[in-house]
């Protein structure tokens, strides 16, 4: 049966007032690819993720998924890491909503975790996060869906390539946490990096004619 967020919000009131936020503040700016679209695929997988394993507590998992890229919400995401940045405004926006200290720092573990990164998740509602995220990847639309990234953060197909397939190795090579994950992805991490890589490879070293810019068509400056 699809995971829906009905029967949480029935038991934890909470999670409405956390989710009506976290689309706020997604809404405002809008991202191509890391907004509360995504965060709805995440959660989706996360649910069903969450209906394979035995215990998991909802009421740290749900507003984890709900808040966790809510750190490119803020400027701090630059210096800190979106995980890192996300993880402290989690925390404030949660004792807000009446959140105790130590759901806070059980949610703030899993944000801060979610890409594996600035720690490892070591509860398994950080573990089915991060699962559930690296699997938005973990398909032949991220081929697709890689040109919004690129777009988002303004860079340029060589800085992607190299920050994407750097992750997808290091995904790769750590494995998921969940069995459902596992069964999900089907080798479709592993087979994501071998395109990224063959893609890096053509545009080096087979078809150096995707470079050219309008610079390369006179011998000084265009007109
Ligand atoms: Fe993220
Ligand atoms: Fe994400």
């Amino acid at each position: 049966m699809k995971p829906t967020l009905d029967e949480h919000i029935q038991r934890d009131p909470r999670v409405l007032r956390v989710y009506l936020e976290a689309r706020r503040r997604y809404a405002e700016f809008d991202f191509k690819h890391h907004n509360f679209i995504h965060v709805m695929r995440d959660l989706h997988r996360a649910l069903v993720i969450a209906a394979d394993q035995g215990s998991v507590n909802y009421d740290i998992l749900v507003p984890s998924v709900l808040l966790h890229d809510i750190g490119f919400c803020t400027p701090d995401f630059k210096k800190l890491g979106h995980d890192v940045a996300g993880a402290r405004l989690a925390v404030d926006i949660l004792k807000d909503l009446d959140y105790t200290d130590d759901e806070c720092a059980a949610v703030g573990h899993c944000i801060h975790a979610h890409k594996g990164k600035a720690e490892l998740p070591r509860t398994i509602e950080a573990q089915i996060l991060y699962d559930a995220d690296v699997l938005e990847k973990a398909g032949l639309v991220f081929l697709i869906w890689g040109g919004k990234v690129i777009s988002e953060f303004n860079e340029s197909i060589h800085h992607f390539l190299k920050r994407e397939i750097a992750d997808r190795e290091a995904e790769v090579a750590r494995g998921l946490y969940t069995r459902k994950a596992r069964e999900l992805d089907g080798g479709r991490l592993e087979k994501i990096r071998a395109m990224f890589l063959q893609i890096r490879k053509e545009i080096t070293e087979e078809r150096p004619d995707y470079e050219i810019t309008e610079d390369d068509l006179w011998q000084s400056l265009p007109p």
